[in-house]
């Protein structure tokens, strides 16, 4: 049998499309569409124009230019509740075990790893719930401030998400080199 199932294969593949996909929003989010940055260059390239905008208009104007991308970050982001789920159906299989079983018998190095995926399912975890809970905030009747605060804890989090993803990436880079190699093909064609 093979050590990664086919429908583990794909639910990590499209996992990691839709976890680069939401940092990328964040990424264009904080810096090409930034709203305070290009606030002000609308503001300026207007005034060239004899077009005097308010701060206020200014910003209406370059929050309208980021919303078709941040749309992007609330569908990734239901696709990520939705494959977090389906991630707890394949901790029934045995590929979904595979990292977890027999921990006392793994060194320690194996041990951090599986200790690491545990901490970012439960990142992913969080991350989903006050995703989606600022998400319905208008049905879940919830004020200003709790969002706020939500938003803030979220943002917050977010770090330790990129923290991951460069790790869990530069220690498979480091485990091919070493003594893993095969580690990364085994999850493309299953690994024996
Ligand atoms: C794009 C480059 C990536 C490559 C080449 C890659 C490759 C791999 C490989 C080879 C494993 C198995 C490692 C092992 O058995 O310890 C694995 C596991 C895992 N990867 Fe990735 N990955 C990538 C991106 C990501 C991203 C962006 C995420 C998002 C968080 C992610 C999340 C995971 C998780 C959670 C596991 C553990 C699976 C489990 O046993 O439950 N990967 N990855
Ligand atoms: C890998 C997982 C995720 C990461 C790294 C992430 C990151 C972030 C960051 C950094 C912000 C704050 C942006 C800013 O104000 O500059 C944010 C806001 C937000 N995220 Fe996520 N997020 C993730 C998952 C989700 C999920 C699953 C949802 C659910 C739909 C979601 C929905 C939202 C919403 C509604 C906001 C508030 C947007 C606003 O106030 O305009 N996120 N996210």
């Amino acid at each position: 049998m093979k050590m990664w199932s086919i429908s583990f294969r794909i639910w990590h593949w499209i996992h990691a499309f839709v976890v680069l996909s939401l940092l990328a929003t964040v990424f264009l989010r904080k810096t090409f569409l930034s709203w305070r940055a290009n606030s002000e260059i609308l503001a300026s390239n207007l005034l060239t124009m004899d077009v005097d905008i308010t701060g206020e208009q200014a910003e209406i104007l370059a929050k309208a230019v980021r919303s078709p991308m941040w749309e992007w970050h609330i569908m990734f982001g239901y696709a990520l509740s939705l494959l977090i789920f389906i991630r707890m159906l394949l901790f029934f299989t045995t590929s979904g075990k595979q990292n977890f079983i027999n921990l006392k018998s793994l060194n320690l190095h194996k041990k951090m790893v599986s200790l690491g995926y545990i901490g970012i399912y439960s990142i992913l975890v969080f991350m989903s719930i006050s995703g989606l809970i600022m998400s319905f905030h208008e049905e879940l009747f919830l004020v200003k401030e709790t969002v706020h605060d939500i938003k803030e804890v979220h943002e917050f989090v977010f770090n330790a998400v990129w923290i991951f993803v460069s790790l869990h990436i530069a220690g498979l880079i480091v485990a091919e080199n070493t003594d893993e190699k095969g580690i990364v093909s085994d999850m493309i064609n299953g690994g024996k």
